[in-house]
């Protein structure tokens, strides 16, 4: 974020981590993903070959790899350091989704639980903002599959350890009863709205055009409720927005 100017390109910002976490004698645990604009909205785009355009948005998901441990971290931010309104809108709705998510991490609770307090947080919001026309229900669909989900397309999270996509979480065996979190458990916590410019099947307002933003934290399960092992990763809009090109 403090290197991050107007202008810079995607594996400019792609480097300045790798080289961090090169530094430190640790590698990544995935491809890093640094989508400006509409990149953001390509889930798994790892190219990082584009320059980033003054006013749009970087959505960075990297993560190291230490002593065998993957990390998994995204943080999405404006390239010239203030967020414009409709940029706003959606990166609130997403930090709202995310700390409902990150709330219902307690021992105890159906693995499913953040999927669904973060769920209900988009789909309410998705409606507040004029993107979808409907009831609550009718947006969030009977099984969690409604229209909110041409907006967010993917899992709130997943086990993390070995692997970045550990084993675990979902059912216990393909019939099992559905897993409970456990102390000792780390899991993701990471919604995200996509509004790509690219979807001809959906009518996306205008302002909201060319937005993506996921917010991604590692988060331990602890008999005093969640642990957010990445809090020092700045994510408020106000600590970003002091940080961005901060060192340029
Ligand atoms: N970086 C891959 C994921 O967030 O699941
Ligand atoms: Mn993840
Ligand atoms: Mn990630």
């Amino acid at each position: 974020m403090r290197a991050t100017l107007p202008g810079i390109a995607e594996w400019e910002i792609q480097s300045v981590i790798e080289a961090a976490f090169t530094a430190r004698e640790s590698c990544w645990a995935y491809q890093s993903i640094v989508g400006g604009g509409d990149n953001a909205t390509i889930l798994h785009y790892k190219s990082n070959s584009d320059r980033i355009a003054e006013g749009d948005l970087v959505l960075v998901d990297a993560g190291c790899e230490v002593s065998g441990y993957a990390s998994d971290i995204t943080r999405t931010w404006p390239v010239s350091g203030s967020f414009s309104q409709p940029q706003r809108e959606i990166y609130e709705l997403v930090l709202k989704a995310q700390l409902a998510g990150i709330e219902s991490c307690k021992a105890g609770n159906l693995w499913t639980s953040m999927h669904h307090a973060g769920s209900r947080v988009l789909a309410q919001g998705l409606i507040d903002l004029g993107v979808l026309d409907c009831s609550l229900d009718e947006a969030l669909g009977e099984d969690f599959d409604g229209p909110f989900r041409d907006y967010f397309m993917h899992g709130t999270g997943h086990m993390l350890g070995l692997d970045v996509h550990d084993v675990g979480g979902g059912r216990q065996g393909d019939d099992g009863p559905e897993r409970r979190l456990e102390p000792g458990m780390v899991l993701t916590v990471e919604p995200g709205l996509y509004f790509g410019s690219w979807r001809d099947d959906l009518e996306i307002p205008e302002r909201y055009s060319g937005i993506g933003v996921r917010i991604e934290d590692d988060v331990l399960v602890t008999v005093d409720g969640p642990v957010v092992l990445t809090s020092s990763c700045p994510k408020t809009i106000e600590e970003i927005e002091a940080l961005v090109g901060s060192e340029g």
